[in-house]
């Protein structure tokens, strides 16, 4: 039986679902793969919860219960206020020990350095760490111990199709085209449909689709970053500015209370409309696009084709279409549920498994 230890930035939605993914697998992981995963540390924004023995079922059960209420892990009884997350590693690391980046800050860099410096492994949902400068991606990446399948597509395998099937088998990537955000799959499969954009932002706001500020989504930057996960996965070498982005509001709607935002969102349903039109007149549809080729991404609306397979994509479902020597005539194409935190946490725990072998 082999023994991981897991320490974990994060115990937010994301956090939470891989806390019980874990328990709820102990058992078949021990016959299937005789690995044993075991808790050893676990950190929010304010506080952290060590034990070097391993955190028990109930005692993991109550951490996740005072998070979900709203609480912090200082909050508990095994809790201690601190954030240092480069100390948590330097304490609760052993020689076979993964760490699990679930956060959403660019913060956690250091801790994840200090851990593949020492031969752990480390497997993120985080896209933040991989989306700074490039030097810090290929520093993260080199060891060939950090994986980060999560970060793009959620538990849809698009970063393992293309690292172990595409890159591994020298298959030379020609393009590759993606929508992976859920949010806006919801609204330009909305807007095909004939309903108006306002309305469409204002139900994924109801629905929690979208961030508190929907122009966090409807800005497209949280795609240019997957575009860049996947750019430099292929070894290019860009940085996120060089990635142009088409943002769904004009700029002068980028300032203002949440308020005012969605009080103008009317004003943008006629042109919507007539995008929409001038794409059917050619058997398009719009979709929010993440385009690579020639060593350059960009992301924004395309018109494609109504036949094609990002024409018949659906609501929130996210796709990979990779064009390749191999796959010319027809694209190998990845599609399923891209967003939610039970995906995105299957992605992480298969990422630990991978780590773990
Ligand atoms: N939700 C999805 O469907 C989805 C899909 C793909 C990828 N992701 C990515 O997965 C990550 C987590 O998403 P989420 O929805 O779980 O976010 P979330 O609910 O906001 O949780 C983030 C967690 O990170 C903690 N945190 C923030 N700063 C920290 C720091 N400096 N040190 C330690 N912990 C820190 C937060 O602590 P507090 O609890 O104290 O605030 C919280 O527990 C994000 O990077 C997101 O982009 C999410």
């Amino acid at each position: 039986m082999k023994t991981i230890n897991l320490i974990q930035f994060g115990l937010g939605g994301v956090g939470r679902a891989v806390v019980q993914r874990v328990l709820a697998a102990r058992d078949e992981f021990e016959w299937r793969y005789g690995l044993q995963l075991i808790y050893t540390a676990i950190s929010d924004s304010r506080s952290a919860a060590i034990d070097l023995d391993g955190f028990s079922h109930a005692q993991l059960q109550a951490m996740v219960e005072a998070k979900t209420a709203g609480g912090f892990l200082d909050d508990t009884e095994f809790g201690y206020q601190s954030h240092d997350l480069t100390a948590i590693v330097d304490i609760a690391g052993t020689d076979e020990t993964i760490v699990i980046d679930v956060t959403a800050t660019d913060k956690t860099s250091d801790a994840l350095l200090l851990a593949l410096q020492r031969g752990y492994g480390a497997a993120l949902a985080n896209k933040k760490p991989l989306t700074g400068p490039f030097s810090l991606f290929r520093q993260l990446t080199s060891t060939g111990r950090l994986r980060y399948e999560s970060t793009v597509g959620a538990g849809v395998p698009v970063i393992a199709t293309l690292r172990e099937s595409i890159l591994a088998s020298f298959d030379p990537v020609q393009r590759i085209q993606g929508c992976f955000s859920g949010t806006l799959g919801f609204l330009t499969t909305g807007l095909e449909e004939g309903k108006d954009f306002s309305e469409l932002v204002a139900k994924a706001r109801t629905l929690g689709y979208t961030e508190p500020d929907p122009r966090d989504d409807l800005g497209g930057m949280d795609v240019a970053r997957k575009a860049l996960i996947l750019a430099r996965t292929l070894g290019w070498p860009l940085e996120l500015s060089q990635i142009p982005v088409e943002s769904l509001f004009p700029p002068e709607m980028a300032t203002g209370s949440v308020d005012d935002f969605m009080a103008g969102l009317p004003t943008l349903d006629e042109p919507y409309r007539l995008r929409v039109a001038a794409a059917q007149e050619q058997r398009k549809t719009l979709r929010y696009v993440a385009s690579l080729a020639a060593g350059q991404a960009e992301v924004g609306l395309q018109e494609v084709a109504r036949a094609s397979a990002l024409g018949q994509l659906r609501g929130s479902d996210n796709l990979a279409a990779f064009h390749t020597s191999v796959y010319n005539q027809t694209p190998l194409v990845l599609q399923g549920r891209g967003a939610g935190v039970h995906g995105t946490a299957a992605g992480v725990l298969a990422d630990i498994v991978a780590l773990a072998d």
